[in-house]
């Protein structure tokens, strides 16, 4: 199976980019975010904040995630109800976030996540797919932009879905995120040795996608 991960911080566009490289390929793809969501859901559910002070293992043993693909899309299933559109908020951000800082979280994600990656060509998107996921991939693209060009493209897509935030509250969010997720002690955020980096601050959407098809065929042709 043809393996790519894609890793970066919040809001470098990785999710965008991914789905219409997986699609020019014809690969599946897995945004692996979302199942940090879910679990980050259950757990304010349970009454939790970011702290997530309490018994953290007996909820998540009690706990059942499901990825399925509808019509190519990728759907997450959380006690096998669709969450897919709940865990799209910025306090579901927040949440994940912290989440994906617990050994146990990333220990209960990881084989299903390598299962997804052994039994279909996929396009993965993460923060530590290329680390730590799919250490073997044979396309690691770390992508990024300047902290501002990414706050500016999630606070469109967050007006645009109708939600009410300030520009300077999503700003102030993805660097709490940037620094929490890169500082971690557990797979932080990093570019993996042999990944490429893709930078996006000056370019296009279009021009953007463009470069991971070509990164993408170069690796995929070696
Ligand atoms: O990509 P995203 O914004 O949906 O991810 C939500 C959070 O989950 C993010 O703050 C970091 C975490 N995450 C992670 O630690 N590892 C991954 N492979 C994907 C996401």
């Amino acid at each position: 199976m043809i393996n790519i991960a894609i890793d970066g911080p919040a809001g470098a566009g990785k999710s965008s980019l991914s789905k219409l490289l997986a699609k020019e390929l014809s690969y599946i793809y897995v945004d692996t975010g979302a199942l940090y969501r879910a679990v980050g859901l259950k757990f304010s559910r349970f009454g939790f904040d970011t702290s997530l002070q309490g018994d953290i293992d007996t909820i998540l043993e009690d706990t059942m995630l499901d990825i399925r693909f509808i019509d190519g899309a990728q759907r997450v299933f959380l006690d096998g109800v669709d969450v897919s559109d709940e865990i799209r908020t910025p306090e579901a951000s927040m949440m994940a976030s912290a989440v994906s800082a617990k050994p146990v979280v990333r220990e209960f994600l990881l084989g299903m996540q390598r299962r997804l990656a052994e039994k279909n060509n996929v396009v993965m998107d993460g923060r530590d797919i290329g680390t730590v996921i799919l250490p073997n991939a044979q396309v690691k693209i770390f992508l990024t932009a300047d902290v501002k060009v990414r706050a500016e493209r999630r606070y469109k897509e967050l007006i645009e879905k109708g939600q009410t935030v300030s520009f300077e509250e999503v700003l102030e969010d993805m660097k709490v995120r940037d620094y929490n997720d890169s500082n971690r002690p557990i797979a932080p955020l990093k570019q993996a040795d042999d990944a490429v980096l893709a930078d996006t601050t000056n370019l296009t959407f279009e021009e953007s996608l463009e470069l991971l098809i070509k990164i993408a065929r170069e690796g995929i042709s070696k």
